[in-house]
């Protein structure tokens, strides 16, 4: 995939709004490193809303990546001035919250756990909802949701389906079958996939 955007002389925007839910901190980052390596110039956005549940802070990154100096100071003196124009001055604490806990060996020690924990519970989530499924209706593959990684999900479901389980069991996703899967727990877990299998039998 890189080698088709080096040929073409693209430049990629990289979005890593999840970073440590997938395998871990430094192999979720993969595909930035892998093209950086390959110095492609390239725009990375990331965000620390899911992963520092710092949602309502607004708080993230943008990298851009330049092949040279001179290209670099220009394209920053470039963001200075939309910067100035849009927002002209972020709010700070939730970046300071951000500063303290990535620069303390301790704090970030425990902040990794921490992530690896929410990956964890929802990976386990995912194999829950999967063998219900599969228990339920045996004939079909249920394998992408362990398969799919992370706080969403699709689903498979029409929007009709979604719409049944909405009003028939009191279940929200939205149209296109993208489920928060992180909204499952083990209380909630064996209702949704009983509701689940229900409107995906009929
Ligand atoms: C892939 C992806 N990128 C970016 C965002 C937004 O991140 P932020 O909350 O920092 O705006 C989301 C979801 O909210 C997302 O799913």
């Amino acid at each position: 995939m890189l080698n088709v955007v080096q040929a073409r002389e693209l430049i990629p925007f990289m979005d890593i709004a999840y970073q440590g839910f997938g395998e871990n901190m430094d192999s979720d980052a993969y595909a930035i490193r892998k093209a950086v390596d390959m110095g492609l110039p390239l725009f990375v956005s990331n965000s620390f809303s899911k992963n520092l549940s710092l949602y309502g802070e607004r708080v993230g990154g943008l990298s851009v990546v330049c092949p040279t100096v001179d290209e670099t100071e220009r394209v920053f003196g470039q963001l200075n001035a939309t910067v100035r124009r849009i927002y002209s001055s972020p709010p700070s604490h939730g970046g300071r919250v951000v500063d303290i806990v990535m620069n303390d060996e301790a704090l970030h020690k425990q902040w990794v756990g921490e992530v690896y924990a929410m990956r964890d519970r929802i990976k386990a989530m995912r194999l829950q909802l999967r063998s219900v499924l599969e228990a339920k209706i045996p004939n079909r593959n249920f394998d992408y949701i362990t398969r799919q990684n992370g706080m969403f999900s699709f689903t498979g479901l029409t929007p009709e389906q979604v719409e049944r389980l909405q009003s028939e069991f009191g279940i929200y996703m939205v149209s296109n079958s993208r489920m928060c899967v992180a909204g499952l727990n083990t209380s909630n877990i064996d209702y949704v996939a009983n509701a689940m299998a229900d409107v995906l039998k009929d």
